[in-house]
């Protein structure tokens, strides 16, 4: 039997002023200053959202980013200030910088892509000769996209998000060095869990002035991770690392015909498939933390979520 799975929420809460359909968060926003998340069990990959919802994936999402958040308190502020129930954060709603701060320091995914078609260079920085797929940077690189309304995110620069004036060079400069201070006590936590953190990417906002870190951090749909224990034999013998993260949801999908282009159909998901998801998501949760996930009762799951939700916020406006 398959488990049920929370794929989409319709709340309607006391001064609402907006709802953002993400392709796997739901977001509301009430007054102005605040945002509440639900972190559904939707899951995409190529920018597309698949048919079937996985069974305790939001829970995993939700529990890695706000631990995340909690451990890096110390190098920027974000927006995160309660999680009421397992799927939902509430935090502070910040006006989005429009680019994705994205870290890599392993040449895998897009920038392996890039590299084996023959350029050196990636968002501005030079790539050294002599790489394969997987090998680690000299140093880890930042390689910001801009964050498209629709569609596809597109490589950018530094230089060119200072051409079209999307912030100030001072900024900008401060954005890099977060970014890199993050990646950096990422790649530490995640080191102490026998892991390593390969790639992320980060969302900043802005609130009274100030740089707030928004978003997911270091969770599996916005990271990469390899095992560390067999990182250095697997590339010595030209194999395939151990991942966790979506990839293999990626791959199985390109392996069925489906890259995200116009005209191809995302192949059905039978329930084993759904079932083997989930069982991933749960194993990085028990990497992540070095605890079993504890699956939440789905059980009037709207009702549960609803009602934690309207308590949280009641708190959260009398503090
Ligand atoms: N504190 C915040 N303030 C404003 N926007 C935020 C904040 N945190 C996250 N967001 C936005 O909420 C959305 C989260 O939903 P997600 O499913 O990731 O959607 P998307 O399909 O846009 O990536 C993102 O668009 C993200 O930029
Ligand atoms: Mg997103």
């Amino acid at each position: 039997m398959t488990l049920k799975a929370l794929s989409a929420t319709q709340f309607q809460f006391e001064n609402q002023t907006h709802f953002y359909k993400g392709k796997v968060r739901d977001v509301y926003s009430i007054g102005t200053d605040l945002l509440v998340m639900v972190a559904c069990d939707r899951i995409s990959a190529f920018d597309h959202v698949l048919p079937r919802a996985i069974p305790h994936k939001g829970q995993v999402l939700n529990a890695i980013a706000g631990l995340f958040l909690d451990k890096t308190k110390d190098i920027v502020q974000n927006w995160k200030i309660a999680m009421p129930d397992p799927h939902v954060t509430i935090g502070y709603r910040c006006d989005a910088i429009p680019v994705e701060f994205v870290v890599r320091n392993y040449l895998t995914g897009h920038a392996w892509r890039v590299y084996k078609s023959g350029l050196r260079t990636l968002c501005g920085n030079v790539l050294p000769e002599g790489l394969k797929e997987n090998d680690q940077f000299p140093q880890p690189i930042v390689t910001p996209a801009t964050k498209a309304s629709e569609g596809h995110d597109e490589d950018t620069t530094y230089d060119e998000i200072l051409e079209k004036g999307i912030l100030t060079q001072a900024q900008l400069d401060e954005l890099y060095r977060i970014s890199l201070a993050l990646f950096q006590r990422g790649t530490e936590i995640a080191a102490e869990k026998g892991l390593i953190l390969v790639d992320t990417k980060y969302e900043f906002g802005m609130r009274n002035g100030q740089i707030v870190l928004i978003d997911e951090i270091h969770t599996p749909d916005s990271s990469r991770f390899f095992y560390a224990d067999t990182y250095e034999d697997l590339q010595r013998n030209g194999q395939p690392q151990r991942q966790l993260s979506k990839e293999f949801v990626r791959e199985w999908l390109m392996e069925n015909g489906f890259q995200g282009k116009e005209g191809e159909v995302i192949p059905p998901m039978s329930d084993e498939f759904v079932n083997s998801i989930t069982e991933r998501y749960e194993e990085l949760y028990r990497a992540m933390t070095g605890a079993p996930l504890e699956r939440r009762s789905y059980d009037q799951i709207e009702i549960q979520i609803e009602n934690s939700i309207k308590q949280a916020l009641k708190q959260i406006e009398h503090e």
